[in-house]
């Protein structure tokens, strides 16, 4: 009876021993601080000034029913949902998106985006609904007109929603029923958020001084989170609570398209940006102050554009496989080795100094994949 009630104890112990070392912050008052800065999550979300439409329950319904409706494309061939599938976090899950043809670039998840100034992964656009008139126009996605888009919006299934919203669409240009068109389906695109995660928990936590919620944060997630933050200076482009400073870097991946053929990222986007009637500072945006316009006045091109992409969001990132602008790496255990053996050389953007070889032992590999999957909501 004895012997039962000492061994009885020694488990005890050792299970509190076990939980005590378990449960601890292992954050240093600076990283404290800086994890901090992550958030707090969800953000507080206001409507978009440029869309008049922005956060009206009407064109949100409107543009989630345009969304899944090949209705929008030339022929019927294809709907945005075709490519951001509504179960698969609204992307492809193939590394380079396939329209008419296959495309240059990965299929991005529509995660979020209220958070980004700028629009796609050259930032082609400096607001939502100018991003999303893209594709209903391209000739290897949708491939439509303005003057097909204003037909089926006067006479089609959506004719009487779309005039509780805008009026009579036979009476408006068939460039502002596209806009318009385009405004509802941003305000739908703006509800698509990511919920609070394990590492968001932790942070608050943190805030709060509340040492033992802060303590059930694995270990290990924690120790990759001082990788992100330290070793790694993954947190000098992913920062802030949409983790991503939201403009425009290289991160070493390969731009050759082909023989002869590049992907330019911001270099071209900004031609397309500086073109486009659809910009913040164009008549078409709905905000008298022209909020966020002066972004656009203030970009001037440069050689260190060429090859930059905008940097992603890292929230839901464990679920948005495969990864980088041409899908080129297929998870996460391949975006961290890719880091680790970054190839300088292959650098071309000037003075990107952030990255080189990071000489990650497989446990820090680990760690840091740990913490990368604890952004994702359950
Ligand atoms: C053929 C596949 C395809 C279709 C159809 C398609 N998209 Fe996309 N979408 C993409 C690809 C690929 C990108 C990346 C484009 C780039 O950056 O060059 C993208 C980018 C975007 C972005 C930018 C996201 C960000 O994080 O900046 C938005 C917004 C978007 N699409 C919305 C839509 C909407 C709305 C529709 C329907 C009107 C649509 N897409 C139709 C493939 C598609
Ligand atoms: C110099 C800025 C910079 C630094 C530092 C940086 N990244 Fe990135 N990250 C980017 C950019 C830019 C991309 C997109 C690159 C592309 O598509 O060509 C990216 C892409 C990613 C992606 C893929 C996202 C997606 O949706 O495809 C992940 C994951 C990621 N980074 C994690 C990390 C981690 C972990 C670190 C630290 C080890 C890190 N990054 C350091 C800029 C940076």
């Amino acid at each position: 009876m004895r012997q039962l009630l000492k061994s009885t104890l020694a488990v005890c112990a050792l299970l509190l021993l076990a939980g005590l070392a378990r449960a601890e912050v292992i954050l240093t008052p600076d990283e404290i601080e800086q994890t901090l800065a992550h958030g707090p999550w969800p953000a507080v979300q206001a409507p978009d000034p440029s869309n008049r439409v922005s956060g009206n329950q009407r064109a949100i319904n409107l543009g989630r029913r345009l969304f899944e409706d090949p209705i929008l494309s030339r022929d019927g061939f294809m709907s945005c949902a075709t490519c951001h599938q509504p179960d698969q976090n609204f992307t492809e899950g193939l590394p380079r998106s396939m329209g008419r043809k296959l495309l240059d670039r990965n299929t991005p998840a529509l995660l979020n985006l209220r958070a980004h100034r700028w629009f796609g992964w050259g930032g082609d656009s400096d607001n939502l609904w100018a991003q999303t008139m893209l594709p209903i126009l391209h000739p290897d996605e949708m491939d439509n007109t303005a003057d097909n888009i204003k037909a089926t919006m006067e006479r089609g299934p959506y004719a009487s929603d779309y005039r509780l919203l805008f009026g009579h669409a036979a009476t408006q240009s068939s460039e502002t029923v596209l806009v318009n068109v385009a405004k509802t389906l941003a305000a739908y695109q703006e509800t698509l958020m990511t919920g609070n995660t394990s590492f968001d928990r932790f942070r608050d936590a943190l805030e709060r001084g509340d040492a033992l919620a802060a303590s059930s944060y694995p270990r290990s997630a924690q120790r990759g989170l001082k990788l992100f933050l330290g070793k790694g200076r993954c947190a000098f482009c992913h920062s802030g609570p949409n983790f991503t400073n939201g403009e425009f870097h290289d991160a070493g991946v390969p731009y050759f398209l082909g023989p002869g053929r590049v992907d330019a990222g911001r270099h071209a986007g900004l031609k397309t940006l500086l073109s486009s009637p659809y910009a913040l500072d164009g008549a078409f945006s709905d905000d008298p102050h022209k909020s966020g316009a002066w972004a656009v006045r203030s970009v001037i091109p440069t050689h260190a554009n060429f090859g930059t992409f905008r940097v992603p969001s890292l929230r839901r990132i464990a679920q948005t496989a495969p990864y980088m602008h041409d899908g080129s790496l297929a998870d996460l255990d391949a975006v961290v080795a890719h880091y680790n053996e970054i190839n300088t050389e292959r650098l071309h953007a000037d003075g990107e100094q952030l990255l080189r070889p990071l000489n990650l032992s497989s446990q820090d590999k680990e760690d840091l994949v740990t913490f990368l999957k604890s952004l994702s909501d359950d």
